[in-house]
């Protein structure tokens, strides 16, 4: 299978990325995305999906999933409240087991008739089980379920994404299975391309102006947190909303201080300081 994502009208992507999901679905691996938080990972599964027509399903993982919930889980208590209920029709309920298996989205996605794509996002907040529990069933396209003694296979191979923010390590025997793509920080003409995509009649002085103070922010040394480009976009929203003049960006005068409305930018007070610190030396030196 070949997919020949482009990108598309909401979503930039650049060479390397389109040969990465490209690559992954000739290979019919999981393709792994990382990235800083903000650089389009979950998004770029809802823009190949869109882009394919393919249905997506996703998965949002948090710190107490379990690999089991994406296949299936029995609801017991509910089969044994039908149980003690009574009644013919409930009773004719609770005879089936299957009933109560409630299907996990690879379930849904194994038995989909069409072939869809396949969202487990931010793998590395479940525990380190986690991606070793899935194994087998992203390898095989299989999972057995006991309960109704029934093989679950795959009726077309999904299309999986898997976004990472890196704050666990995977296992090696999970990444051998996977295409592994890192989203880089874009470069200032694919950050143009971002935000034309988001704001396409921003006038462009302003742009200039406040990506140039972006960049600054980001590459101040010792920053705790590095706004991305999600952060660039809530400030170019505020910027345009509240109407700032382009001279409140640009510092011609010396009671030049910090950009208006740098809490979008700027996630906490030591990181504001260092950047006002920044700003004062800078006007020193003029
Ligand atoms: N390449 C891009 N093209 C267009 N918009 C983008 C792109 N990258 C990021 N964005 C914008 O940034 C926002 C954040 O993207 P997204 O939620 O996919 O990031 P993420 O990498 O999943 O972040 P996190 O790790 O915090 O979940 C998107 O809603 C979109 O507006
Ligand atoms: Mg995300």
């Amino acid at each position: 299978m070949s997919t020949k994502f482009q990108g598309s009208k909401n979503y930039v992507a650049t060479q390397d990325l389109m040969l990465a999901v490209n690559a992954a679905a000739t290979l019919q691996r999981p393709l792994l995305v990382k990235g800083e938080p903000g650089t389009g990972k979950t998004m770029l599964a809802e823009e190949v999906a869109q882009a394919l027509s393919m249905p997506l399903l996703q998965w949002h993982i948090k710190s107490t999933t379990k690999a089991q919930q994406g296949l299936y889980e029995y609801d017991a208590v509910s089969r044994l409240r039908d149980s003690q209920l009574g009644g013919a029709e409930n009773g004719e309920k609770v005879k089936d087991i299957r009933n109560y298996i409630v299907q996990g989205v690879l379930w849904q996605a194994f038995t989909s008739d069409e072939p869809v794509a396949l969202l487990i996002d931010e793998i590395d907040k479940a525990d380190i089980e986690f991606p070793n529990d899935l194994l087998r069933e992203i390898d095989r396209m299989e999972f057995y379920c006991y309960e109704t003694r029934e093989l679950i296979r795959a009726k077309h191979r999904p299309l999986v994404f898997i976004t990472s923010n890196n704050e666990k390590e995977l296992p090696d025997a999970f990444l051998r299975r996977c295409f592994f793509h890192y989203i880089k920080f874009p470069e200032a003409d694919t950050m143009r391309q971002i935000v034309g995509v988001h704001f396409p009649t921003l006038k462009s002085e302003l742009l200039t102006a406040a990506m140039k103070t972006f960049y600054d922010v980001r590459n101040l040394p010792g920053l705790k947190k590095k706004p991305s480009t999600s952060e660039l976009l809530d400030w170019l929203k505020l910027l345009v909303a509240e109407d700032i003049p382009l001279s409140a960006l640009q510092s011609q005068d010396n009671k030049v201080a910090v950009p208006p409305l740098v809490g979008a930018l700027l996630k906490n007070e030591q990181d504001v300081s260092l950047f006002e610190k920044l700003v004062f030396m800078n006007q020193r030196n003029r």
